[in-house]
């Protein structure tokens, strides 16, 4: 029967985790997938999380959750990301829904556009992107083009030229996605100022922005000001869509956690896309798992533990930040690696997009055992006092060859 079925390519991000594990020797790292590790190079519960586990221990039975998931935690969710103070939400006009993390947010979008979005079915990524962005929205039926975002080779910063450009000549009405902060791969995102011109140029064209934000509180540590970026679209009267992910700032990868949210018009159009999203959800997988769910609303609605989790999300983003600026000094200062490295200390969030070629990435894995994806995008919080002398040394010889 599956005769004619072809062998699929590993996929980009998370094949690298495959090679890795099949990898035996001591000296090993992975810096391939975005999932934070320690300073010994260890998975890490946030104590947040530990506590919110006890809390939770023994009183929760295992029933299933609505269609739209636990309504404690969306509702937080909705709070963190739009602000405690925001109208919207006080006039009760945010449909969200829980989701299967940010992927699973983005797939909801991807099929509630596909089926409700009045405008063309287009959606403009930024080039390059999370590699997931591509197959999430073709697969939901939506056709994919690009923006520019970040051009090889051309310098450290955006390509803030290419992306309005590229914007100002995109099909009126279509959607376009913006990560709302610690864009991935490149660590690179616009500056506040630069928020504010983007506002503009997606009204101009009657764009819709449809926010993936995966990374709320890891580019400045600061969950309030990461949110700048669709709280200000919402301020100046854009409607967006909204994706989140607790897998990075509560460290609940594996408990996939999310949420996807559409703002309204009001209350009664709320409601009806409410019910239009049940009828999305409930045929993929009827309702969401409960128990990633629990932890983060408990962590969300104790003032306490909520204050303990933003200091532990901000300890996370401070270790990466260490880690840019050990790394830059090594590559420039110790070792004299050819090239300007000062990027690795200027990008924000999980990553460094390191300008490594396929062919030096290929070299790292094959000759030190060391882990990216091939666009040479590094985690760095694969990164810790113990390997990065080995991990510096190793790009020193693959950059000189
Ligand atoms: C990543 O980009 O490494 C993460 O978002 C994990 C993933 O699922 O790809």
């Amino acid at each position: 029967t599956w005769a004619g079925v072809p062998a699929g390519p590993p996929d980009p991000i998370l094949g690298v985790t495959e090679a890795f594990k099949a990898n035996t020797s001591p000296k090993k790292i992975n810096l391939g997938v975005g999932a934070y590790r320690d300073e010994a190079g260890k998975p890490y519960i946030l104590p947040s999380v530990k506590k919110a586990e006890e809390l939770l221990a023994g009183k929760n039975d295992k029933e299933y959750l609505p269609i739209t998931g636990l309504s404690d935690f969306t509702s937080l969710a909705a709070k963190l990301a739009y602000g405690a103070d925001s109208a919207l939400l006080k006039d009760g006009r945010i449909a969200v829904t829980q989701s299967i993390s940010g992927t699973g947010a983005l797939r909801i979008g991807g099929a509630f556009f596909e089926r409700h979005y009045p405008g063309p079915k287009v959606i403009y990524l930024p080039t390059p992107t999370w590699g997931n962005h591509i197959p999430i929205f073709r697969d939901s039926g939506i056709e994919v083009r690009r923006y520019r975002y970040f051009t090889p080779g051309e310098g450290v910063g955006l390509d803030w030229k290419g992306a309005v450009e590229d914007l100002k000549n995109a099909q009126e009405g279509a959607i376009v996605l913006l990560h709302a902060c610690a864009h991935n791969p490149t660590g690179i995102d616009p500056t506040q100022e630069q928020w504010k011109e983007l506002s503009e140029v997606v009204k101009s064209k009657k764009l819709f922005p449809f926010f993936d934000m995966a990374y709320q509180g890891f580019a400045s540590g600061d969950t309030t000001r990461d949110a700048f970026a669709p709280r200000y679209f919402v301020e100046q009267g854009h409607q967006i869509a909204l994706c989140q992910s607790f897998a990075k700032n509560m460290g609940l990868y594996g408990e996939r956690v999310g949420a996807f949210s559409l703002t309204t018009e009001s209350k009664e159009e709320k409601a009806r896309v409410d019910s239009q999203l049940k009828i999305i959800i409930r045929p993929l997988y009827s309702n969401p798992p409960v128990h990633g769910a629990r932890i983060a609303a408990t962590i969300l609605n104790d003032p306490k533990l909520n204050a303990q989790w933003e200091s532990e999300v901000k300890g996370m983003a401070e270790r990466i930040i260490e880690m840019r600026s050990v790394l830059y000094e090594k590559l420039t200062n110790e070792l004299k690696t050819p090239g300007d490295w000062s990027h690795i200390k200027s990008q924000i969030g999980m990553f460094s997009f390191t300008g490594l070629s396929p062919a030096q990435t290929k070299a790292l894995a094959e000759k030190a055992h060391i882990y990216m994806t091939a666009d040479g995008r590094i985690s760095m919080a694969g990164l810790n006092s113990h390997n990065v002398g080995y991990f510096a040394e190793s790009v020193d010889k693959a950059v000189r060859g």
